[in-house]
Formats: structure tokens, sequence, C-alpha cells
């Protein structure tokens, strides 16, 4: 009777053990990755020399004003299929995730306040 319930937990806790595993090796965000994304896929409009487009680079925003763009609907969101058609590239949620951790890295009040020129 309690062999069952000792095999039982151990189950358990080997799934949990599973669960963590995989879920760490998905997606912690890169900032690395996210630079040469950004550089690539969004400075090509967002580069300062293309009328009409903001200028944008790390330190522009804080933090918060980053976290927003990427979940307003209006920002960054409009700007997924703009980088499919100006580079080719379809940016997937990681991408993304990536490209958002560089930013707020980056932000004025972020942990490295960066320029990209
Ligand atoms: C094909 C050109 C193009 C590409 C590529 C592009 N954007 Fe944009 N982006 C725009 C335009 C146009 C606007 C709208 C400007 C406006 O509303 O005045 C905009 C607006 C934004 C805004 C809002 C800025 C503001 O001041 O209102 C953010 C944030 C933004 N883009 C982020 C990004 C990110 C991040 C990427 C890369 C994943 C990206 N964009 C790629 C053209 C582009």
């Amino acid at each position: 009777m309690w062999t069952k319930t000792v095999i039982r937990l151990f189950c358990i806790a080997l799934a949990g053990v599973w669960i963590a595993v995989i879920a760490s090796a998905a997606s912690a965000p890169n900032a690395r990755k996210g630079k040469a994304y950004f550089k690539k896929n969004c400075r090509v409009c967002h580069d300062g020399k293309t009328e009409g487009i903001p200028a944008l680079q790390p330190s522009d925003l804080i933090m918060d004003q980053w976290d927003k763009a990427f979940e307003d609907e209006e920002d960054v969101a409009e700007c997924v299929p703009r980088v499919k058609e100006k580079t080719g590239v379809e940016l997937t949620e990681q991408d993304l995730l990536d490209i958002q951790k560089y930013l707020v890295d980056g932000a004025a009040d972020g942990e490295r306040p960066m320029t990209c020129g």
C-alpha cells in the first residue's frame, strides 16, 4: 500500500523536474541574439534616416516604455509584418522576446544603457 504511494510521489517529482528542465531550455530570452535581430530587422527602418519613421535605439526609452511597446497592439505588433515585407524575415515569439530583452536591458534606466549606431 505505501510502496504504491512512494512510487507515485517519485513519479510526480520526476515529472516536475522534467517540466522545469524543458521550460528553462526552451526560452530564457537572449539579449545578445536580440541585438543582432534588432540591428538586422528593426534598425533597417528605425535608423533615423528613413523619412516618417522614428529612430530607435535601446536608450531612447525607459524599461517600462519598451515593455509597453511590446504589449501594445500598435507598436511592435504592427512592425512584425513590416519586418517581413522589408527583410523577408518572419520573427517568432522567441525572436521578439530576445529583442525585447535587449531593448529593456539597454533602456535609459536599464542594466546597461545602450546606444546603437
Ligand atoms: C519597414 C520599416 C519598419 C521596420 C522593419 C520596423 N518598423 Fe517599427 N515602425 C515603422 C513605422 C512606419 C512606424 C510608425 C511610425 C509612426 O506611427 O509615426 C513604426 C513604429 C514603431 C514603434 C513606435 C514608435 C513610436 O515612437 O511611436 C516601435 C516601438 C517600433 N516601431 C519598434 C520596431 C521594432 C522593435 C522593430 C523590429 C522588430 C521594428 N519596429 C521594425 C517602420 C518599421
